[in-house]
C-alpha cells in the first residue's frame, strides 16, 4: 500500500512546553486512521502542523512525496489537504450554501478580475461551483437548509456543514478534528457510516481525532495514540484496545471491562 502522508520527527514546542515530540507517522493512501489520546495530548497540534497552521519546531511533513513543512494553510489546502476544526469555524452569518462555496473558491480557476467583470467564463464557473456546492450539501444531508444561516443550524448539522466545506476544496486527504463532539449516539452512528461513504465516494484518505471510542474503533483501520505529546502506541484497533499503556493513559480499566 502506498503512503500518502508521512511525518518525520514532528515536534512543536511552545516556550517550555513540548506539545508534540517526535511524531513520526506514515498514513497509507485510502485508509481511515485515528489519532487518539487524553485532552492536551497534542492531537490538534499535530493537525495544525500538518495543515500549515503551526510551523513545527522540528521535523517534516511530506504529502504525496512533496514536502509541505512550513507551507501556509492555503498552500496546503491547494495541495489537496482539507480539515475541520475542533471548535467549529463557520461563517455564522452566511448561509450553508455560501459556506460551502467559500471552500470551493479555493479551487476556482478564473481570476478575481474576471469574477468582478462577470465574464462568461467566470459566470459559467460560478454556476458550476454552485451546482457542486448544492451536490455536497446533498451528500451531507443539508440540501434542504441550503439557504439558512450557518449559526442557526443545530450543532450536528454545523459539523456536517464544515465537512461539506472541506470537501468543496476537492481534497485527497481529509483531517477531522472531533467530528462527533456534541453529537447524540444516533448521530455518532450515522457519522461512522458517513465517514466510510465519503472515503469511497471522493477517494479520500482520512485522519480522525475522536474521543467517541465507538466511532474510532468502529471506523479506523489503524490508530496512533498520543500522551503528553509522545506517541505511546500505534496499531490496529484490537491491539490498541488491549495495549496496557493505552489503557493506563487513556482508555481506563472501566472501558476495558465494558468493551
Ligand atoms: N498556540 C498554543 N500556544 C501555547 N500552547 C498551546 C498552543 N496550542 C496548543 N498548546 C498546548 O499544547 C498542548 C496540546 O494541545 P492540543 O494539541 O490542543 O491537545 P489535544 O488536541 O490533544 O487536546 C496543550 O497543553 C495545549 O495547551
Ligand atoms: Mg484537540
Amino acid at each position: 500500500m502506498s503512503i500518502i502522508l508521512e511525518t518525520t520527527g514532528l515536534t512543536m514546542r511552545f516556550g517550555g512546553l513540548a506539545a508534540v515530540t517526535d511524531f513520526s507517522a506514515s498514513i497509507p493512501k485510502g485508509s481511515i486512521t485515528g489519532l487518539i489520546g487524553p485532552n492536551g495530548a497534542g492531537k490538534t497540534t499535530c493537525f495544525n502542523m500538518i495543515t500549515g497552521f503551526y510551523r513545527p519546531t522540528q521535523g517534516q511533513v511530506f504529502f504525496q512525496g512533496q514536502e509541505l513543512t512550513g507551507k501556509s494553510p492555503h498552500c496546503v489546502c491547494r495541495a489537496g489537504i482539507a480539515r475541520t476544526f475542533q471548535n467549529i469555524r463557520l461563517f455564522g452569518h452566511e448561509t450553508a450554501l455560501e459556506n460551502v462555496l467559500i471552500g470551493a473558491f479555493v479551487r476556482q480557476k478564473t481570476g478575481w478580475i474576471q469574477s468582478v467583470l462577470m465574464t462568461p467564463a467566470s459566470r459559467r464557473e460560478e454556476n458550476q461551483l454552485r451546482d457542486q456546492a448544492m451536490e455536497l450539501l446533498d451528500v451531507v444531508g443539508l440540501a434542504n437548509i441550503a439557504q439558512e444561516k450557518a449559526k442557526s443550524l443545530p450543532y450536528g448539522a454545523q459539523r456536517r456543514l464544515e465537512i461539506a466545506r472541506a470537501l468543496a476544496t476537492q481534497p485527497s486527504f481529509l483531517l477531522l478534528d472531533e467530528p462527533a463532539a456534541g453529537m447524540n449516539p444516533q448521530e455518532s452512528l450515522e457519522l461512522m457510516d458517513f465517514i466510510r461513504t465519503i472515503r469511497t465516494r471522493f477517494d479520500l484518505t482520512i485522519l480522525l481525532i475522536e474521543h467517541d471510542m465507538k466511532v474510532v474503533m468502529g471506523v479506523c483501520e489503524h490508530m496512533w495514540v498520543l500522551d503528553y505529546g509522545l506517541t505511546i502506541a500505534e496499531g490496529c484497533p484490537e491491539a490498541i484496545q488491549s495495549n496496557p499503556k493505552v489503557i493506563e493513559a487513556y482508555l481506563g480499566e472501566e472501558y476495558v471491562r465494558h468493551a
